[in-house]
């Protein structure tokens, strides 16, 4: 059983691997320390709108951006979710990056706030920090203990004995076969540092032992110490968990027991179901750990890319749930000017949004690239999809990109590359691009074909 649960994540990592997805080039917002932007990175051009983008996540990192919110306006493919996506990776996996699409919250189940009220509790981060009993140290050994079954389910694992050492001694363990599962999850092998939560059982790796650093150093992975003291200790546990975390964990109370054992013991496990009144009673107690210095509020960022899809009755809902003492930062994007702002009749507002949401938005612009640009950038995709192309094919590609869109020019590169393998190529030619455009159209000729 749990050797089959390996195998299927293996497979899955290599999948991921291959796929080379729309932004996969884009790592963080290439600035330097200074806060100015530089040119060799994924991120080509767009310098001052990816400066903005640097201080908001400074902004952001030091808890001042609570309750504001952010436009991203400009063209389509000027690389508004390039920046979004950016923002994320500079935050870090600590700080939640929540993103949607502003059109996720038509659907027929669920009330639109409902949606977007899901969406802001996924993007407010709690650190909470709890004295725990655990058994920690470097592992020395895993053995899983195995029983014989008559019949046809041959083995199972009855326990599994865990070796710890630390600088003072070392202890065996017997724990339960749930934790030998929770071990190949982690990747645990000998020489990581790790420990035990002595009452839920959840298995953290803290690292690779400090002992085990020149057979590993080319290894991206974090050394830690050898821990001092005993084995069995207290110790101060953090967890990182978003508001939408501690709904589901308190509303299916049998699921969420190893996320939180703080809140979920503060509630008696009763409801089944998220609603208002169970995220008022999660609030009051996170508002209390939060006075008490149990938890830190981290607020992260809510990213609704096409903005001007919401309507009238969701712009509502943003203007008071930014202003709440529990919000996220709020980025929105939109590629229109003034429009009319849905759900409404005739009130036509710049970017479709109304005026009391407006005032509260800092306004990032993104600007048109140039040829220059867009053939820096088809080059960066090319070179991330491992495809060959020369200099004469990137121009003609960039002047795709100036007559119809810089997307569809990024689009085109893949069929290329099979129209030049069918060549017997492995280097894409200008012939290759113009054979792919005729058979592929870019919205404006189709739109054309259609009325014609
Ligand atoms: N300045 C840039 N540097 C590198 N790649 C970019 C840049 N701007 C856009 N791209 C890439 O071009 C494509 C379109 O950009 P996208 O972010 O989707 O635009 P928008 O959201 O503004 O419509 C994406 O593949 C994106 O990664
Ligand atoms: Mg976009």
């Amino acid at each position: 059983m749990a050797e089959s649960a390996v195998k299927i994540q293996d497979t899955s990592a290599s999948f991921v691997e291959k796929r080379v997805a729309t932004h996969s080039h884009i790592r963080g917002l290439g600035l330097r320390d200074d806060g100015t932007a530089t040119v060799d990175c994924g991120f080509i051009g767009q310098t001052s709108a990816r400066e903005a983008a640097g201080l908001i996540v400074d902004l952001v990192k030091s808890r001042k951006m609570a309750g504001r919110a952010v436009l991203l306006a400009g063209e389509p493919g000027t690389g508004k979710t390039a920046i979004a996506l950016a923002i994320s990776q500079e935050l870090g996996a600590k700080v939640p990056f929540r993103p949607m699409v502003g059109s996720e919250v038509f659907s027929a189940e669920v009330k639109k706030t409902e949606v977007l009220e899901e969406n802001f509790r996924r993007a407010i981060g709690l650190r909470i920090k709890e004295i725990k009993e655990v058994f920690e140290g470097e592992v020395v050994d895993v053995t899983p203990h195995e029983v014989e079954h008559s019949g046809p389910q041959g083995k199972s694992i009855a326990s599994v004995a865990v070796t710890l050492r630390t600088a003072k001694g070392s202890k065996t363990l017997k724990l339960d076969p749930s934790i030998y599962e929770s071990l190949l999850k982690a990747k645990v092998t000998t020489g990581d540092v790790i420990y035990v939560e002595a009452n839920s059982g959840t298995v953290k790796r803290l690292g690779r032992s400090d002992n085990f650093k020149q057979e590993y150093d080319l290894e991206a992975d974090e050394f830690v110490p050898v821990p001092k003291g005993e084995v069995h200790k207290k110790r101060e546990v953090v967890q990182d968990v978003t508001l939408h975390d501690l709904d589901m964990a308190n509303a299916r109370p049998q699921g969420g027991q190893d996320v939180l054992s703080l809140v979920g013991q503060m509630m008696k496990p009763r409801k089944t179901e998220v609603t208002d009144k169970l995220r008022r009673e999660i609030n009051k107690i996170v508002n209390r750990y939060i006075e008490q210095g149990t938890a830190e509020l981290v607020p992260g960022v809510l990213f609704i890319d096409e903005a001007h899809i919401l309507d009238m009755e969701c712009f509502t809902f943003l203007n008071r749930a930014i202003e709440s003492s529990l919000a996220p930062i709020v980025v929105l994007a939109t590629n229109r000017g003034m429009s009319l702002i849905r759900g409404t009749d005739d009130i036509v507002a710049p970017h479709g949004i109304p005026r009391e949401l407006l005032d509260r938005l800092l306004i990032i612009r993104t600007t048109p690239y140039g040829v220059d640009d867009m053939r820096k950038i088809i080059m960066i995709r090319a070179r991330a999809e491992g495809l060959l192309v020369g200099e004469e094919t990137l121009q003609v590609l960039a002047e795709v990109a100036k007559g119809s869109s810089l997307r569809y020019a990024i689009q085109l590169l893949t069929p290329a590359s099979i129209s030049a393998a069918a060549h017997g190529r492995d280097r894409i030619m200008p012939e290759d691009v113009n054979e792919t455009s005729t058979l592929f159209l870019d919205t404006k000729r189709s739109a054309k074909l259609l009325l014609d």
